[in-house]
């Protein structure tokens, strides 16, 4: 036996009511912040509503190159900058080391965004806004989303993906309707 173990049936003691109060502070305010989780997923305005669906990355793919070829307008550095029309299913492929295309919106306009990975587990983190949605391979996320400001806006990978991750860099440019 330990020099200082207490003496006696030390833990069969009653309660005093400090200990009562601050258990009951303790879980009242357990509670607030449950609630508060809740509420703020509305009232935050910082989470997506985002939805998620089953898809073969055969499939996505083939959606994304269907878009690729009928809407692009120009390439930079092999890759094409995609320019869809306001208001229809835009697609985004993760794969590794890339974010493909670049895609080119117009500002004010309401897109429906179709992202999915073709290989492992990506993090989308689009720049400076601070969008984030996890991407595995085998769904798509899908958020209706309208560009409220115009530049060119970085989207970086922030799930390690294998040893190209830290190049992971993509676009959006969000551009005056025309
Ligand atoms: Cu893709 Cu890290």
């Amino acid at each position: 036996m330990a020099i200082n173990s207490p003496k006696g049936i030390w833990w069969n003691e009653p309660l005093s009511k400090a200990e009562v109060v601050w258990i009951a502070i303790a879980f009242l305010w357990g509670l607030v912040m449950f609630f508060t989780m809740i509420y703020w997923h509305f009232g935050g305005q910082q989470n997506l509503s985002n939805e998620a669906y089953k898809i073969r990355p055969e499939l996505f793919s083939e959606r994304t190159e269907a878009m690729v070829e009928k809407y692009t307008v120009r390439e930079e550095n092999g890759i094409p900058v995609v320019h869809p029309p306001a208001g229809s299913e835009v697609y985004l492929i993760a794969r590794q080391f890339e974010w493909w295309p670049i895609l080119e919106l117009e500002n004010g306009k309401q897109y429906r965004f179709h992202i999915g990975s073709t290989d492992v587990q990506h993090g989308f983190s689009l720049q400076p806004v601070n969008i984030n949605l996890q991407i595995h391979p085998g769904y798509e996320m899908v958020l209706t989303a309208e560009p409220n400001k115009t530049g060119e806006f970085p989207i970086i990978c922030n799930e390690y993906c294998g040893l190209g991750h830290h190049l992971m860099v993509g676009r959006v440019n969000v551009v005056e309707p025309q």
